[in-house]
C-alpha cells in the first residue's frame, strides 16, 4: 500500500519521479506528490489528492523542472482522508519525507510535538515522522544519527525516502517491515518500493535490509550499517523487462495480464519438471520435511487464499494428506495449535502482505517447517521461509489478481503431484499423466480460451443492469466460485456471492427470484448430475443461469440453463484452472461494460503492507 520512489543523478528527476508513480500507481491511489532540489529554487514540493494525472496537470502548468535528484509518493489513504494536505511528502523547510507503511505509534509522537510547538498541516502518520526527524536534526551531529534515533522512536511499519534541504542531490532511505528496493544505473541511482518502477532505467539493483540506512549521492549508492559501516553486497540483476510493465496493445494491465497466462504457466512450471515427472528439489525443498507432513496449512489472503482452496482438492486427491487453508488476518489471532510435524505453505504475489508475512513468522516461531509460493523475487515472504518456490509469471500492474492466481494454482497441482509420489499414494504413470496435464495440456487450453473472448464477453450481456447475482459449483468449482465472485466484485462493484451448490437450500436459495443471475460452474463431471438438480432448483425460482462446464456430457446441462460454455478437453483435475481464466475475463468484460475502472478499482491497492 502506497508506493514510494526517489532518484539522483538523472536529467529531469520530474518526469523520472512521476512515470515511476505510474507505474507504481497500482498500490494505490488517493493522491500523489513529488519532492525535488530545483536548482534555482531548492526543496520544492508538489502534491495533489487523487491519481497521478491531478499530479501531472499541477505539474504540466509549472513547466520545465530543474532537478536532478527527488522522492515521490502514491497513497493509500490509510490516516485522513484523500486529500492534498494529506499527501505525501511531508516535512518541514529542512526535510522532507515519503513513507509507505503504517506509524502506530503516531498519536504519541504528535502529541508529544505539538508540545514542543510543531504545527501539522495534515492528519498523516507520516508528518509526525518528518516533524519528528526535523525535531531530531537539532540533537544529533549527523543526517545518519537523526535517521537512527528517528527509527527508535517509531513502532510499525515504514520505508522512508528522505531529502534533507541543506544537502542537495542526496536522498536517504531507510526502512522496517515495508519493501524498499535501490536500483543502480548509470551515473543514476534510485529507490523503489517495486523494482518495475525503475526498469526503464536499470536492472541492477540491491534489497535494503532492515536496519540498514541508504544514501544515494552522486549516481552511486552507500549501504551502511545505523553505526555507519559500509556494507558492501553484490548487485543483483532483475529478469524482468521494461515491456512487462507497459500495456502493449491492450486495453487494460488486466487484459494483457490474462493472455500473458499460457506463458506464465509454462515458464512456472518447466523449472519443476525433470524427465515428465514434477521435482521440487532444485527449489531448496525438504523432500523429507515433506514426506513426514501429518499436515498441511495454507496461509494466504484473497485471491491467494482461494489458489490454495484449489490446492488443497488437489492434495487431499492425489497425495491424501490432511490440508487446512487459512485466511491470514483470521490465523495469527487465533493461537493456532502448530508443531513441528506441520507443514505451511504460505501463498503471496507480492511476498509483502502484511497479514500473511506475520502469520508466516507464527508458524515458524511454533515450528512449523514453512514453504512459500512467491511471485516477486526477494520479496519478504520469501526472505523469511524455510523455502521458497517463484512463480514466473512477471509484474503483475492490475489490482485483481489473474495470472499470479492462474501459475499459483498451476504450480500447486505440481506440487501436489510431487507430494504424492513422495509418500507412495500415486503411480509414476498417473503422476506423468498429471504433469503432462498441466504442463502442456493446461497452457493449450488457455490459448484457446483466450481465442474465444467474444464468446465470453457476450455472456455478460445479462450484468449490464443487476445489482447481484451467485456464483454456484460444487468441490473444486466450489472453490473456484469463490475466486470468480471476488473478481467480479472486486472491479464491477456488483455484489456477488459465491455459494457451495448444495447448500444453497439451506436458506439462501430465498434470494433467488426472476432474473436473478446465477453463474453455474460445473467442472467436477462426476458431479454432473448432483449440479443439474442444483441448477433446476434455481431456474424453477426465475434465475437466469449461465453455465460453464467441462468434461463429460454436457447436453442436460445446456437444457436447464440460458447459456452453457463448455471447456477445452482436460484431465478433471487441472479444468478449474482454466475455468478460472474464463471467469476472469467474464469479470474483466462486465467490468468494461459497466463502465468501471478495471485496473484500479475504488478503495483498493494491489500490494496490501498494513494489517
Ligand atoms: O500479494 P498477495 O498475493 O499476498 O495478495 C493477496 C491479496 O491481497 C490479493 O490476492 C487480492 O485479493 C487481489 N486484489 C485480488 O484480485
Amino acid at each position: 500500500m502506497c508506493g514510494i520512489i526517489g532518484c539522483t543523478g538523472v536529467e529531469n528527476a520530474g518526469e523520472v519521479l512521476v512515470s515511476g508513480l505510474r507505474t507504481l500507481e497500482y498500490r494505490g491511489y488517493d493522491s500523489a506528490g513529488i519532492a525535488y532540489f530545483d536548482k534555482e529554487k531548492g526543496l520544492s514540493v508538489q502534491k495533489a489528492a487523487g491519481k497521478i494525472r491531478a499530479l501531472e496537470e499541477k505539474l504540466s502548468a509549472l513547466g520545465e523542472i530543474k532537478a536532478s535528484s527527488g522522492i515521490g509518493h502514491t497513497r493509500w489513504a490509510t490516516h485522513g482522508a484523500p486529500t492534498d494536505a494529506n499527501s505525501h511528502p511531508h516535512g518541514s523547510a529542512r526535510v522532507q519525507l515519503v513513507h509507505n507503511g503504517i506509524i502506530e505509534n503516531y498519536a504519541e509522537l504528535r502529541a508529544e510535538l505539538l508540545g514542543l510547538g510543531y504545527v501539522f498541516s495534515s492528519e498523516t502518520d507520516t508528518e509526525v515522522a518528518a516533524l519528528l526527524l526535523d525535531r531530531l536534526l537539532d540533537a544529533y551531529a549527523s543526517k545518519r544519527e537523526a535517521i537512527v534515533a528517528l527509527t527508535g522512536r517509531l513502532t510499525g511499519s515504514y520505508a522512508l525516502g528522505i531529502l534533507f534541504a541543506d544537502e542537495p542531490d542526496t536522498v536517504y532511505a531507510v526502512r522496517r517491515g515495508s519493501p524498499l528496493m535501490l536500483g543502480v544505473g548509470e551515473g543514476k541511482s534510485f529507490l523503489t518500493s517495486d523494482l518495475t518502477a525503475i526498469l526503464t532505467h536499470t536492472r541492477d539493483y540491491l534489497v535494503l535490509e532492515e536496519g540498514e540506512i541508504a544514501v544515494l549521492r552522486d549516481g552511486g549508492v552507500l549501504v551502511m550499517k545505523e553505526d555507519g559501516t559500509p556494507i558492501e553486497r553484490p548487485l543483483k540483476r532483475a529478469d524482468w523487462d521494461a515491456r512487462a510493465v507497459r500495456l502493449e496493445g491492450h486495453a487494460h494491465f488486466m487484459h494483457k495480464e490474462i493472455f500473458e497466462e499460457p506463458t506464465a504457466i509454462v515458464s512456472t512450471l518447466r523449472p519443476r519438471v525433470a524427465g515428465g515427472l514434477p521435482d521440487f528439489s532444485p527449489d531448496g525443498v525438504d523432500a523429507e520435511r515433506l514426506r513426514r507432513a501429518e499436515r498441511i496449512v495454507f496461509i494466504a489472503c484473497g485471491t491467494a487464499y482461494h489458489a490454495s482452496l484449489l490446492a488443497r482438492r488437489m492434495i487431499e486427491r492425489e497425495a491424501r494428506i490432511p490440508v487446512e487453508c487459512e485466511i491470514a488476518s483470521e490465523f495469527r489471532y487465533r493461537d493456532p495449535i502448530l508443531s513441528e510435524r506441520d507443514v505451511v505453505v504460505c501463498v503471496s504475489q507480492s511476498g509483502e502482505t502484511a497479514d500473511t508475512l506475520a502469520a508466516l513468522r507464527l508458524a515458524k516461531e511454533r515450528g512449523a517447517y514453512v514453504v512459500s509460493i512467491v511471485n516477486v523475487v526477494g520479496s519478504s515472504v520469501a526472505r523469511e521461509s524455510d523455502a521458497v518456490i517463484y512463480t514466473h509469471a512477471g509484474p503483475e500492474i492490475a489490482v485483481a489478481s489473474t495470472k499470479a492466481y492462474t501459475v499459483q494454482t498451476a504450480i500447486l497441482s505440481l506440487f501436489a503431484v510431487w507430494l504424492a509420489r513422495l509418500v507412495g499414494k500415486c503411480s509414476e504413470a498417473r503422476a506423468r499423466e498429471l504433469t503432462e496435464a498441466l504442463t502442456v495440456g493446461l497452457p493449450g487450453a488457455v490459448r484457446e480460451i483466450l481465442a474465444r473472448e467474444e464468446e465470453i464477453k457476450a455472456l455478460t450481456a445479462p450484468l449490464s443492469d443487476v445489482s447481484y447475482l451467485f456464483y454456484i459449483g460444487r468441490c473444486a468449482d466450489a472453490d473456484i466460485a469463490a475466486e470468480a465472485s471476488l473478481k467480479l466484485k472486486e472491479i464491477t462493484y456488483l455484489h456477488s456471492e459465491a455459494y457451495a451448490a448444495g447448500e444453497l437450500k439451506h436458506g439462501t436459495i430465498s434470494l433467488i427470484e426472476q432474473g436473478t443471475p446465477v453463474i453455474a460452474l460445473s467442472t467436477e463431471a462426476e458431479l454432473r448430475e448432483k449440479m443439474i438438480a442444483n441448477v433446476k432448483e434455481v431456474a424453477a425460482r426465475g434465475a437466469r443461469v449461465t453455465a460453464f462446464a467441462a468434461g463429460g456430457e454436457t447436453a442436460h446441462l445446456a437444457e436447464v440453463s440460458d447459456d452453457l460454455f463448455v471447456l477445452p478437453e482436460l484431465d478433471a483435475s487441472v479444468a478449474p484452472i482454466a475455468a478460472v481464466t474464463v471467469l476472469q475475463m467474464f469479470a474483466y468484460h462486465a467490468a468494461v461494460l459497466r463502465g468501471c475502472d478495471v485496473d484500479q478499482p475504488r478503495n483498493l491497492a494491489k500490494s496490501v503492507t498494513v494489517e
